[in-house]
């Protein structure tokens, strides 16, 4: 045998299909899944999705090539239908798609505070449902998505669904009684960051900087302690206790923090948050 004869062939065959997704109102959520789908080796003819102003549609079809169809040919065409649109739409989308899908269709639901209960209850059959909360770094593939399964959800279709959110971040499973824990904790979290960074900025003009050094120090700087969390698994107190000298400038900023009830404050903050969860959660309970 020859060197030639034992190099491999090229492989030429195409890559196996994926499961063909259509994105039900693809507004901010909805486009961003669908952007992180593409850069993870999804082709435009496996991802369609349905959209009410036409000039969006035909925006997102020129950007992303992704089709553009109607509730009808989505439910009767994609293995997966995500559902993007804001949880005040959902009762007309529901009512239209009941009857349109049976068993086979996965449906996967990004809608904050919806049950699963409640789409089993409206589409009827034994339709499998994913509860996802996904928050808005998703825009930038950085989403922390937490799912849960329905009743009538495998374990394959969990692993589908986690297959296809870890194109535009990370994914946790959790049980769905947790998921207004998660709403009020990543849900929301991207939104108390960027209030933290927004008094910052404030503190920098206070002492006197411009505006656009202010915004700069306190952008890099939460970036570079987030990534630093990220990346060298350290616990936080770890990491803040070493930028905390005897005697030095840290810890005087720390104890006016804990004067001020700046910890308290997260606790019960991001606990009336999950509050509000269950209240908009309750709201669609007998629906
Ligand atoms: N953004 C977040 O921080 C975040 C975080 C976690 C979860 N979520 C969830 O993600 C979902 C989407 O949020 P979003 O911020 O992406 O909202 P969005 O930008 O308003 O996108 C929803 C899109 O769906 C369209 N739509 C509504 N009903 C439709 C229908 N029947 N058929 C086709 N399209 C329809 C809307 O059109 P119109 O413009 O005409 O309304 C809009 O373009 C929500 O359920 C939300 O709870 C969002």
């Amino acid at each position: 045998m020859t060197d030639r004869d034992s190099v491999p062939e090229a492989d030429t065959s195409p890559a196996p299909a994926n499961p063909v997704v259509a994105v039900l109102g693809a507004g901010k959520i909805g486009e961003a899944l669908m952007s992180g789908l593409l850069h993870s080796g999804y082709r435009p003819e496996e991802l369609l999705f349905t959209e009410r102003h036409p000039e969006r549609a035909a925006e997102l079809t020129e950007r992303l090539a992704a089709r553009h169809v109607e509730l009808d040919e989505a439910a009767a065409t994609a293995d997966v239908l995500v559902v993007a649109v804001k949880p005040q739409d959902i009762d007309p989308l529901l009512e239209r798609l009941a009857g349109l899908i049976d068993g086979r269709t996965l449906l996967v639901s990004l809608c904050a505070g919806l049950p699963t209960a409640l789409f089993e209850r409206r589409l009827g059959g034994a339709c499998p449902v994913v509860r996802v909360m996904p928050n808005t770094p998703m825009v930038i593939g950085e989403a922390m998505c937490a799912i849960s399964p329905g009743s009538h959800a495998t374990d394959a279709h969990v692993k589908l669904v986690e297959q296809l959110l870890s194109s535009v971040g990370e994914v946790v499973s959790i049980p769905e009684e947790k998921q207004d824990a998660v709403t009020a904790l990543s849900g929301s979290g991207p939104a108390y960051v960027f209030f933290l960074v927004e008094a910052m900025i404030d503190a920098g003009i206070l002492l006197g900087l411009p505006r656009n050094v202010a915004e700069k120090l306190i952008i890099q700087s939460t970036y570079g302690a987030t990534k630093m969390l990220a990346e060298t698994g350290e616990h936080p107190v770890t990491l803040r206790e070493a930028v905390t000298s005897p005697g030095g400038t840290t810890i005087n900023a720390i104890r006016e923090l804990e004067n001020h009830g700046v910890r308290a404050a997260f606790l019960s903050a991001i606990e009336a948050a999950r509050d509000r969860s269950v209240e908009l959660g309750k709201a669609h309970e007998d629906s």
